[in-house]
């Protein structure tokens, strides 16, 4: 009876696990209300988060579309300001904006360099 050895292990069994994992992710408009965290205080000192997130549409247009659509446009600014304290519609739907008349000019530069520099 031949004893035969146990040969080594030579070859070395190289698996390659070529696993799909570069799928497109397609949920990017899920749970963005969060988003609402990087606005500034006085955004939430306004409540303008309980209609506004930064990049979906809630009662209002989202900021990012908002800033996307003014750039380049050097009277956005203000009308942007005056629009925040008076309200208004019409631009992006027939809901309008309800007015902030206590709101400072301060706070009202604030929100809307916010705003404006999102897209840029
Ligand atoms: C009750 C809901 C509501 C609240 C609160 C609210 N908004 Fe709006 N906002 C809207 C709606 C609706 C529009 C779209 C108006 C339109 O179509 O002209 C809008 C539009 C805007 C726009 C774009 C305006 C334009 O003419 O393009 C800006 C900027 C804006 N809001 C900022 C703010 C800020 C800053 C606050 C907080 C001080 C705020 N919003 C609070 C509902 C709201």
């Amino acid at each position: 009876m031949k004893f035969h050895p146990a040969r080594p292990l030579s070859l070395a069994v190289l698996v390659l696990v070529l696993t799909a994992c570069g799928k497109p992710s397609s949920d990017q408009a899920s749970g963005n209300i969060a988003k609402a965290g990087e606005m500034p205080d006085v955004a939430k000192k306004y409540s303008c988060n309980s209609c506004h997130a930064i990049d979906m549409k809630v009662v209002g247009p989202g900021w990012m579309d908002v800033s996307k659509k003014y750039q380049g446009d050097a009277g956005a600014a203000t009308r942007l300001s005056d629009k925040i304290t008076k309200g208004g519609g019409g631009v992006w739907g027939v809901m309008p904006m309800p007015a902030n008349p206590k709101i400072s000019d301060a706070e009202k530069k604030e929100l809307v360099d916010f705003i404006l520099g999102l897209a840029k």
